[in-house]
């Protein structure tokens, strides 16, 4: 599949561009400056060289040319961000990961905006686009290791039954990720607030902790 990620210089956009390229999607690697992904992609080349074969350096502007376009800006910047390109990501599946969170001393915790969560904030702005959520409590190392096998559930949620099914599809495609289907952006609030806790509990327990849930058989 062909799928943009924004801000792909960051470790999370940086990470999961690599890993989607490296199981075969062509993946436009945008940032506000093109310069900077040409630099990024120039990196990641050296380092795991034709398994990234796939990505094309790009502007964000050029990175929304695809049926998925994954948000993975800056927290702050998610909603300007998307805002910005609103014209270019109407009919597409938009992707938001972001957690807006801050730090009090050892605890984590999730700032949401009026609409809820940042996910919904962002559906309610972007009424053109199919907006879903993904990946919040993947940690952007898991993905940069390309060397090692993932091992996460990655809840997917997102109003729009076929976008939700189309994302699903795309976290399907890395192995050790399994999808679940948590539903209507409505719920995007748990996944926003649970990613404050679980940094709190790693931060605490000095771990490495993401998602895994049993009683599950698919
Ligand atoms: N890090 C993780 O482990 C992790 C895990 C799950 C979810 N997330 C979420 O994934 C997203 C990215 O995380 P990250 O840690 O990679 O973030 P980050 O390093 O803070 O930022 C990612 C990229 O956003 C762009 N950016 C920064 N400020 C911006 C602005 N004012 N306007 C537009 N773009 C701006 C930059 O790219 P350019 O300068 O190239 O434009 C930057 O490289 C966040 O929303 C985060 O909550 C992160």
């Amino acid at each position: 599949m062909r799928i943009g990620v924004m801000g792909a210089t960051g470790p999370a956009g940086s990470g999961l561009a690599a890993r989607l390229a490296s199981v075969g999607h062509d993946v436009l690697f945008g940032s506000r400056s093109e310069e900077k992904a040409v630099a990024a992609v120039a990196a990641l080349r050296e380092q795991w060289g034709d398994r990234v074969d796939g990505l094309t350096p790009i502007d964000n502007a050029g990175a929304c040319d695809a049926p998925v376009v994954i948000a993975a800006v800056n927290a702050d910047a998610a909603i300007p961000t998307v805002q910005q390109h609103q014209h270019l990501l109407v009919g597409k599946v938009v992707v938001s990961m972001a957690n807006h969170l801050t730090k009090k001393g050892r605890e984590f915790n999730a700032i949401l905006p009026p609409h809820g969560s940042i996910a919904a904030e962002m559906q309610a702005l972007l009424w053109e686009s199919k907006v879903g959520t993904a990946f919040h409590l993947v940690p952007a190392a898991e993905f940069a290791a390309l060397d090692q096998d993932m091992e996460s559930d990655v809840v997917v949620l997102a109003d729009d039954d076929e976008a939700r099914q189309t994302l699903m599809e795309v976290v399907r495609s890395i192995p050790g990720l399994r999808a679940l289907d948590g539903g209507s952006l409505l719920n995007a609030i748990g996944m926003e607030t649970f990613a404050a806790v679980l940094l709190t509990i790693n931060l605490r327990h000095k771990g490495r902790a993401s998602l895994r849930l049993i009683g599950i058989e698919s």
